[in-house]
């Protein structure tokens, strides 16, 4: 076999974000931009870890024409093992799975998560470590350093392959296995959750659910779960078909992007009595009940509280993390378990080495992201099943269990406002105001609201002791009420500032009020110190989650 040395010259901009890189398709498309992307990355693995990878993505626009250049590149990188997911066809959680399950090196994720798609659209290139999970900072600012210098990459002179159906061929030592990536992913969600007691649930007549899977990477495994395996009528699924611009839409399961299921939702006499949806690349869920939204951080600390009622955490949870921003909801629900509650840096790469290490079985994100030990992921489906599970054990509405869970625990009202391609010169100026202020911020008091902290957050990892600085601006008042400013490191048009608002209702007040004006008084001050509207121009927020 004929391995070809390409010279090329290198790029400045491959610097990994939040996760993985991600630009507009037409940059990955400039001739040899994913090629360096992908030497740099197998030029920052050890000898040791180059023997077996997985490739594949979340179908949008160039997923299977890169899966075509990886395998290529990865023969003649000396990768003895490769597996490559049917169609292309391939989640990440099903990804991490994989990865653990056969034990494999890495894994090559084509996805720009819940970016849009199409030839106009992002695509993505995220790398995922032996563990499952995404490639730590470490790693990332490696594969970013010799992306600044490479001068040349190699390929194999071999013909595409053929990845319409799972096979096995072998080359003189090289495996090459086109896989199936839904099966094994849907025998390990059978493993965790009661499926019979799921599948009397649908079978009752009683229940009805409506998944939308945003015609992105879910709709395949959603089919083999929710219809085949749990018996859900045909209908369950909408846009169940992977389309390479995902029909067109947002693959952003929110309340602003799903839309077309929020009505369905909201409908007043036939809203069924579950709704849910993911993302681009199937790690994102949101979960509604009939005319209800459960806020990600809500549903992470219900799952806390409940997860030992389910058959895989039924030994209980050894610890919970949130990342920063996340509302402060499963902090109480761990301090009454006497657990350990971990805060990290926005990304799901914090998490790794607490799960790794087992001091956490569960974490998540405010942005529509739970996941488990199970993986080193956060997992669309499996949060999807974990509230269906949870509803087949208690037998109520999902609005009862998280009213429920509010007369507990008490309600952190929560929401998170996105102001999306800003001028990054102007989000920059609003974000050093306001860093300019923190000194001089604590003990001030805006109306009722005093500051007991005001700092820029940074991390320092239990495990590895490495400590990530600047990771959101947060001020934080004496009765536990919180703003925190943050400049996305996922988006690919100027910058997005998203500024993350949370104030608590301790069990016996009013649990039961409109989260926007229960939060006016703080996007006020929010106003006040960053002059948001006047320094962006924009006079609201374009998505309000
Ligand atoms: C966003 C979310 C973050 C998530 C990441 C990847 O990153 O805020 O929680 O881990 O996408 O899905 P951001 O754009 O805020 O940097
Ligand atoms: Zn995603």
């Amino acid at each position: 076999m004929k391995i070809k040395t390409i010279k090329c010259q290198p790029f400045n901009d491959q610097k990994p974000g939040t996760s993985g890189l991600r630009k507009k398709v037409d940059v990955f498309k400039a001739p040899h931009y994913l090629a360096t992307f992908v030497q740099s990355i197998f030029a920052t693995l050890p000898a040791s870890q180059n023997q077996s990878l997985l490739v594949g993505g979340d179908g949008r626009y160039f997923n299977n024409e890169a899966i075509q250049i990886i395998y290529k590149m990865a023969i003649a990188n000396g990768f003895k093992n490769i597996f490559i997911a049917k169609h292309g066809f391939l989640s990440t959680p099903a990804a991490s799975h994989l990865i653990r399950k056969y034990k494999l090196d890495g894994g090559i994720i084509l996805s720009a998560s819940h970016n849009p798609g199409g030839p106009k659209g992002d695509f993505g290139v995220k790398f995922n470590i032996n563990n499952g999970g995404p490639a730590p900072e470490s790693f990332t600012s490696k594969v970013y350093e010799i992306s600044k210098t490479i001068t040349q990459y190699q390929i194999a002179d071999v013909p595409d392959l053929d990845i319409k159906s799972v096979a096995i061929t072998q080359t003189g030592n090289i495996k090459l296995n086109v896989i199936d990536t839904v099966n094994d992913y849907a025998d390990l969600m059978e493993h965790l959750f009661d499926f019979d007691l799921i599948k009397s649930l649908f079978n009752s007549g009683l229940f009805s659910m409506v998944f939308d899977a945003m015609h992105a990477i879910t709709g395949p495994y959603a089919k083999e779960i929710l219809i085949n395996r749990l018996g859900a009528s045909d209908e369950t699924v909408i846009n169940g078909d992977p389309l390479p611009d995902f029909g067109g839409g947002h693959p952003d399961p929110n309340l602003v992007y799903a839309e077309e299921l929020v009505t369905i939702m909201n409908h007043a006499i036939q809203a069924p009595d579950m709704g849910a949806a993911s993302d681009g690349d199937g790690d994102r869920n949101m979960v509604l009940g009939r005319q209800f939204f459960v806020t990600p951080s809500d549903s992470l600390a219900i799952m806390a509280a409940n997860a030992h009622l389910l058959p895989g955490y039924q030994a209980g949870i050894s610890g919970v993390a949130r990342s920063m921003p996340t509302s402060m909801a499963v902090d109480r629900v761990a301090e009454s378990r006497g657990i350990e509650c971990y805060e990290t840096p926005t990304g799901w790469k914090y998490f790794g080495n607490l799960l790794d290490e087992g001091l956490i079985s569960l974490c998540g994100e405010e942005s529509f992201g739970t996941g488990s030990d199970h993986i080193r992921e956060k997992d669309g489906l499996w949060a999807v099943l974990f509230w269906l599970n949870l509803i087949a054990i208690k037998k109520q509405s999902i609005a009862n269990i998280v009213q429920q869970h509010w007369q507990v625990f008490g309600r952190n009202y929560y929401s998170r406002h996105d102001y999306e391609n800003v001028d990054m010169d102007k989000a920059q100026t609003i974000f050093n105001r306001i860093e300019q202020q923190l000194p001089v911020l604590e003990k001030k008091c805006f109306g009722d609201y005093c500051v007991a902290q005001a700092d820029n957050f940074s991390y320092r990892d239990p495990v590895d002791h490495s400590v990530t600085e600047n990771q959101g601006l947060r001020i934080i008042f004496t009765d536990n009420s919180r703003i925190i400013f943050r400049i996305s490191g996922t988006g690919t048009e100027g910058a997005t500032l998203r500024i993350y608002y949370e104030k608590y209702q301790r069990p016996d007040g009013d649990l039961l009020q409109d989260s926007q004006s229960s939060l006016s008084e703080l996007f006020a001050i929010a106003e006040q110190l960053g002059q948001i509207k006047q320094i962006s121009g924009r006079s609201q927020p374009d998505v309000i989650t």
